[in-house]
């Protein structure tokens, strides 16, 4: 197998990968409606639950398409028409989910929470019990605008009390943060090919407790290509994705899936929690500062403050061409980049980056 240049990647996916992943792709052509490729699809749409659940109670929809794509899907097709969602916002990616139902139409509550504290849990229970007509929770697990991990064992429980159906977007989290759907409450997690579980671009899936997937069957219709229930029942009958799914990504997310459970879902988070901790520990050293406290953080993604005689694309070149891309900040008020320090990389990496910074900001 010929050696493909390396590229450490610290934007927060799609990750750096391994030469097997990136080759898995290379594989005789095949028509997605042969058998062959069906029993792909339900190998890696059975895998992808384990991480998470028990493939008794929970299933997992694949669909061609990012990760906003899924989380769109669920949003759009899951919530009845008289019903309400209650969105949690603290950064980026919960906004885009205020976003999305405010382009279906569908009725909101945005819970505002701060981008780096934890979210007000009385408060929050105060706002679902001022609305009977909230019927799902919806939020982000690792906010990766600012690296803030929501807490769903908190907020599962709030659901399981209010009977409300819980969404959660664990795009950053999936296959690194141990989850599990059942005790945490979760009835629909949204995640993709191209993060932690460190596959290519292409897929996105929505792992959902089957009770509450079924329960969506006759709502009335508001989409067409991310129809939720249509996209679990096509491939329950005819072994098949709707549309053309996206071949050669879904052989490279099998090997993934098999290089992420030869590795394990703790050992895993356990090399990037060291990546992570090597990276926050030298981040003091140099006297720079980032915006989640230690306890709050997931470990995943970091954002630091820019000092104020650097300019970020001028950096982002300088790391570009020693082979380490780094990522701009999202967070309106503060003027950060990111890291993140997901993929196939580890701490001999970090330490390198660490070092590189050093000398590009004190120079
Ligand atoms: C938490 C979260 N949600 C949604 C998305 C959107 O995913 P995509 O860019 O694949 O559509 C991202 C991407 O980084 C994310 O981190």
């Amino acid at each position: 197998m010929k050696l493909i240049k390396r590229n450490v990647l610290l934007n927060p996916g799609p990750a750096t990968t391994t030469d097997s992943v990136k080759y898995a792709q290379v594989v005789p052509d095949i028509c997605p409606r042969e058998k062959e490729f069906g029993d792909l699809m339900e190998y890696v749409s059975l895998a992808l639950t384990k991480i998470v659940a028990k493939p008794k109670l929970y299933t997992t929809v694949l669909f061609g398409g990012s990760g906003t794509a899924v989380v769109e899907s669920v949003l759009s097709s899951v919530i009845p028409q008289d019903k309400t969602v209650l969105i949690v916002n603290n950064g980026a990616y919960g906004k885009r989910m205020c976003q999305i139902v405010q382009s279906y139409g569908i009725n909101y509550i945005e819970f505002k929470s701060s981008s780096i504290k934890p979210i007000d849990l009385k408060k929050l229970k105060k706002t679902i019990s001022k609305t009977p007509s909230i019927s799902h929770l919806a939020v982000v697990h690792n906010e990766t605008t600012t690296g803030l991990l929501n807490s769903l064992h908190d907020l599962g429980k709030i659901a399981k009390k209010f009977k409300l159906a819980f969404i959660v977007d664990a795009m950053s989290s999936y296959a690194a943060i141990p989850i599990n759907m059942k005790e945490q409450n979760i009835d629909y997690l949204c995640a993709s090919s191209n993060k932690n579980i460190q596959g290519m671009a292409g897929i996105g899936f929505v792992i959902a407790n089957k009770k509450s997937i079924e329960q969506s069957k006759d709502l009335k219709e508001r989409n067409f290509y991310l129809n939720l229930y249509a996209q679990y029942r096509n491939f329950l009958d005819s072994h098949q994705m709707r549309f053309t799914p996206p071949v050669q990504t879904l052989y490279s997310l099998k090997q993934a899936i098999i290089e992420c459970n030869e590795e394990g879902i703790e050992n895993r988070y356990k090399r990037y929690s060291k990546s992570w901790e090597k990276l926050t520990c030298e981040l003091k050293k140099m006297n720079l500062k980032y915006l989640v406290d230690d306890e709050y953080h997931s470990k995943i993604i970091t954002s630091i403050f820019i000092p104020e005689h650097i300019n970020f694309n001028d950096m982002h070149d300088y790391f570009f061409n020693k082979g380490f891309t780094i990522y701009p900040g999202k967070v309106e008020k503060f003027n950060t980049f990111r890291v993140a320090n997901i993929g196939e990389i580890n701490v001999d990496d970090i330490k390198l980056f660490c070092k590189l910074l050093k000398k590009y900001i004190t120079k």
